[in-house]
């Protein structure tokens, strides 16, 4: 979804320019939406997916958090194909009221917010080429959609994510959308979550990513922290490689509890006046789950 390749661009400190500057492509609804065109992917690109659908599939049952599954399962997600946007819509309507849209590859960050606040979530029509099968860094609709969507016939996630449109629409007031796009990235994008003794899955960037679906959980290189809405909004992510630092959920309740009941207008202020941490940083009051190696992300670096 545009809203990644945003949080990317913000990375490169580009947000700003991009929102002024974005131009509507011709063909483009006022919000932004376009049609997704089910009917021009080649046999090909089916095939490209039902591939990539396959090898997730095989291997999150154990590590991706139960209503993830449910998800594929109640949206009929497990049938071969790239999904129809019309009839996933209809499935998601019935379940927690979201619908998928097709836009084109960035939209403005009010756009975004303004669609999830009114549970609709836009996703990229495009699907990588065969070369980018086990890296890219524009979401495609492999990401957007068996990233993101399974977890929207969720209740409770998808509440979240309604509640996080509308945070947005606030937050762009308050300039602070670099703190509040921290929070989307370690949670809706690359976010664990805690079930008795195991850590799961959930973020869709971990999810829809072969690689990082095994790094997230099995590496002794990233740190695994509990989940601190203040401190999550200060730490720094890579956009270029696998996380160095997951935060770990309780539950989805208490996720968006935690989110829903803070006011972040004196978060934000505080914010300002606090520094910022570095992507592998690990502070004397985080919650430990695993403190990382580093190993892989100082290897990769030297390269
Ligand atoms: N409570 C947040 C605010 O005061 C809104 C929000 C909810 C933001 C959930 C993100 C996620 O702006
Ligand atoms: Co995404």
């Amino acid at each position: 979804m545009s809203y990644h390749s945003g949080l990317i661009q913000q990375a490169a400190a580009v947000t700003i320019m991009a929102d002024v500057t974005l131009q509507r492509p011709e063909g483009a609804a006022e919000d932004w939406s376009i049609p997704q065109q089910w009917e021009r992917y080649s046999p090909a690109e089916h095939a490209l997916w039902d591939h990539l659908f396959e090898r997730q599939a095989g291997m999150l049952p154990e590590r991706v958090v139960p209503e993830f599954m449910d998800g594929l399962k109640l949206l009929r997600m497990t049938r071969p194909g790239i999904p129809h946007f019309d009839e996933l819509s209809e499935r998601l309507m019935k379940a927690t009221g979201w619908q998928v849209i097709a836009v084109p590859g960035l939209v403005p960050e009010h756009v975004f917010f303004e669609h999830l606040a009114n549970r609709r979530f836009v996703a990229g029509r495009f699907i990588r080429s065969p070369e980018q099968r086990d890296y890219l860094q524009e979401p495609d609709v492999f990401h957007d959609v068996f990233g993101h969507v399974p977890l929207l016939a969720n209740p409770v996630f998808a509440d979240y994510m309604q509640a996080y449109g509308r945070g947005g629409l606030r937050a762009h007031g308050f300039g602070s959308l670099t703190s509040l796009a921290r929070l989307y990235w370690y949670t809706v994008e690359f976010g664990l979550i805690r079930q008795g003794d195991a850590l799961k899955l959930y973020g869709a960037g971990i999810v829809s990513s072969y690689g990082e679906s095994v790094f997230a959980l099995d590496d002794s290189s990233p740190n695994r922290l509990g989940f601190d809405l203040a401190r999550v909004m200060r730490t720094h992510y890579r956009i270029d490689d696998f996380q160095q630092t997951y935060f770990v959920i309780d539950s989805f309740e208490d996720l968006l509890r935690q989110t829903i009941e803070t006011d972040f207008a004196p978060l934000y202020a505080r914010l300002r006046n606090e520094a910022e941490l570095s992507s592998d940083a690990v502070l004397p009051g985080d919650r430990i789950y695993t403190r990382g190696t580093q190993a892989y992300a100082r290897a990769r670096a030297i390269k």
